[in-house]
Formats: C-alpha cells, sequence, structure tokens
C-alpha cells in the first residue's frame, strides 16, 4: 500500500480531473490504517469506485483518493431466493454476468451499467424500470468518522431516485459489501421500452433480457473509453403535478410519466427540444447524438470548461421552463 501521485483524469471515465495522492486499497485493515493516516494529516478523503460518475477539479492538495479494490463475490442459497454478497470493488457488470449467468433474476435490467459495486448504492443505480434498492438488502460500510464497521439495511440506506444516505452524508462513509436478494424464479420487468417486446417471448430467461438491455445501450449511449463521459449527466426532474400542467400547455407533446410525488419529465427531452441542443459541439464538449442527456468530453475539457458547457444547457431550460435540472454527477474540487 503506497501513495502515490496520480492524474485523476486517467481515473474518470469523463477524463477530467488533475493530480491528486491516491492510494489502493485491498484490504479492510488497509483502508482503516489510510484513513487514519488522512485524518492526522488533515486531508479530505475521496473514495473512488469506477470513476465513471464524478470529474474533479485541479486544485487537489489537500485530498487523498482512495481505489477500493476489496474483491470477492458469494452466493447463500434457499428455496426461491439467492443472497448475494459482493465486494465494493468488484466491477458491478460483472456481478450482473455472475449473477445471469448462474440463471437468477434481478440484476439482468442492470447490465452494462459502468462503475463498481461499491459505487452503486450511492446514487441507487437504475436502469430499464429498476433500480438498486428493488434487490437490496443491506450493505457494510467503514463508517470513517468513529471507525467502525457497520451494517445498514435498505431502509437505513434512505433510497430514492439517484439518491441516498451516501449522497446526503458525502464522505461520511465507504461502502464495503452490498448484499442482494436474487430470485430462482422467472421475474422479468418488462415495461420499459424496449424491453416490453419481450412480453410474448416464451421460455424467457434472464441472459435473454441482459442481452436485449446491452445492445440497447451498445446502440444509444457512447463507450466512455472512446467518448469520455459519465453517463446521465443530469437527473430526470420532477415537477408537481400543477407545475406539469402548466408545461403541457405550452409544451403539449412533452413526455411526463407519473412518479410519486407528481411527473418526471425526460431531461433529454428538455436538452433537444427546449434548449436545442442535441448533438451540439461547443470545443471539446457536447452532448451525445444519440441521448443529449450524456454529455461527452472530446479533448481535454476542465472541470470549468465542463461546468460552463452544461450551465449553458441549465440555463437556458429554467429560462424557458423554470424547471431547474439538477447535476446527477459529482464534481469534487
Ligand atoms: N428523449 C428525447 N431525446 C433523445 C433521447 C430521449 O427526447 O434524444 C426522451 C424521450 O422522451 C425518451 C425519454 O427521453 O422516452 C427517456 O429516454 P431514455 O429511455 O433514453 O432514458 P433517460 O430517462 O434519458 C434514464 C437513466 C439512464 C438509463 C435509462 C434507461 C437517468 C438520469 N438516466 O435515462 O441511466 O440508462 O433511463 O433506463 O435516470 C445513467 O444514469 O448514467 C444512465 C445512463
Amino acid at each position: 500500500m503506497e501513495i502515490k501521485k496520480a492524474l485523476l483524469k486517467d481515473y474518470t471515465s469523463l477524463r477530467v480531473g488533475g493530480e491528486v495522492d491516491m492510494v489502493t486499497v485491498t484490504t479492510l485493515s488497509e483502508l482503516v490504517e489510510v484513513v487514519m493516516l488522512a485524518k492526522k494529516e488533515e486531508k479530505k478523503i475521496y473514495i473512488l469506485g469506477g470513476g465513471t460518475n464524478t470529474y474533479f477539479g485541479e486544485d487537489l492538495d489537500n485530498l487523498l483518493v482512495i481505489k477500493i479494490y476489496i474483491k470477492g463475490i458469494s452466493f447463500e442459497e434457499n428455496k426461491d431466493d439467492v443472497f448475494v454478497t459482493a465486494y465494493a470493488g468488484e466491477e458491478w457488470d460483472d456481478l450482473v454476468r455472475f449473477s445471469v449467468d448462474k440463471g437468477l433474476w434481478g440484476l439482468e435490467n442492470l447490465s452494462l451499467i459502468p462503475g463498481t459495486v461499491g459505487s452503486s448504492p450511492v446514487q441507487n443505480i437504475g436502469a430499464y424500470g429498476v433500480e438498486l434498492k428493488d434487490v437490496f438488502v443491506s450493505l457494510s460500510a467503514l463508517d470513517m468518522t468513529t471507525l467502525n464497521v457497520v451494517e445498514i439495511s435498505k431502509e437505513g440506506c434512505d433510497f430514492e431516485y439517484r439518491d441516498s444516505l451516501f449522497k446526503k452524508e458525502y464522505g461520511r462513509y465507504s461502502i464495503l459489501s452490498v448484499r442482494i436478494k436474487l430470485s430462482k424464479k422467472s421475474s422479468p420487468v418488462l415495461s420499459y421500452k424496449p424491453l416490453d417486446s419481450l412480453l410474448t417471448q416464451e421460455n424467457l430467461t434472464a441472459s435473454i433480457v441482459r442481452d436485449l438491455v446491452i445492445a440497447t445501450r451498445i446502440a444509444k449511449l457512447p463507450d466512455w473509453k472512446i467518448y469520455p463521459n459519465a453517463g446521465s449527466f443530469f437527473k430526470n426532474p420532477i415537477v408537481t403535478t400543477v407545475e406539469a400542467e402548466g408545461l403541457r400547455a405550452s409544451y403539449p407533446d412533452m413526455p411526463q410519466i407519473t412518479h410519486q410525488k407528481g411527473f418526471k419529465i425526460p431531461a433529454a427531452w428538455l436538452i433537444e427540444r427546449v434548449a436545442d441542443m442535441k448533438g451540439v459541439r461547443i470545443k471539446d464538449l457536447g452532448t451525445w447524438p444519440n441521448q443529449p442527456l450524456v454529455v461527452i468530453n472530446y479533448g481535454s475539457s476542465s472541470a470549468d470548461d465542463v461546468d460552463r458547457f452544461t450551465e449553458e444547457i441549465r440555463s437556458k431550460i429554467l429560462l424557458e421552463t423554470g424547471i431547474a435540472l439538477e447535476q446527477e454527477v459529482n464534481r469534487i474540487g
């Protein structure tokens, strides 16, 4: 275990970030040791998973980035269900593939989401009508304020759409492992397009669903290894019923999806139709032509460049509709 200088643009899928002190830990005791050292040196800690939902500034002198490389996946079964414990350093999609290959249901819609298991609860990852919380049981984490390992239940994680306790109490916990419950019984979720095309399919397997999710993601979303990006840059905003009515009057074709707190409006639609910024590129930043919610770094943009570009989108939409888009990707430093 050694603290080294690293260039964060090499560790983030958006390829944005300056030089920082970084250390990789492979065990809990190493993690505790590093956290104690950071406290002694009065450094701030940032726990980095796959770096697929974060970009960094340049002024990072007071930061220590910890990359969690604690690995392992274990399965425990009863008659209908299988409990899976996956350690934080596993790649999320390895866990999905492993589970689907065993014929288990529950993770197939969450195929090909970049990032690690340890970061999956932070933003309660979701796709095609399923969120992590739907299969989640509990997790174990290091409370970095007390240095105790704590077990946090699903209720304790306070999951919401792209949100959790770990965003609200940012910097307090380092997630060590996640426990989820998968089903041996066929339990597909096919409400979301284009998975509804499988509704009439006989002998459907989780693997067939996974294959369609993968094909859909590949067709719509850019591969960050070729086009650096951090997935959806903004959350889909939720507006009240009254606001939704007003918006419908001005934009009769605006998609509005019912939600327990009102209506969810696709941010991609707002970027395309209201901001008129679908597939638009300004210098080295642009929105992806097939899914404008994804911001691409085509060159060597800085965090401030990203902020300026995305602020342009945000301010146009705010001015026209009164909707304030909330950023989904984390900016540090
Ligand atoms: N739309 C447009 N123009 C476009 C693309 C989409 O107007 O060019 C509108 C359409 O009305 C479409 C709607 O946006 O029906 C929704 O688009 P899509 O199904 O692609 O999903 P999304 O809401 O934009 C969310 C997640 C994605 C996830 C997909 C699929 C968020 C912030 N994003 O995107 O997650 O893959 O659903 O379930 O909730 C991520 O978080 O990084 C991510 C990629």
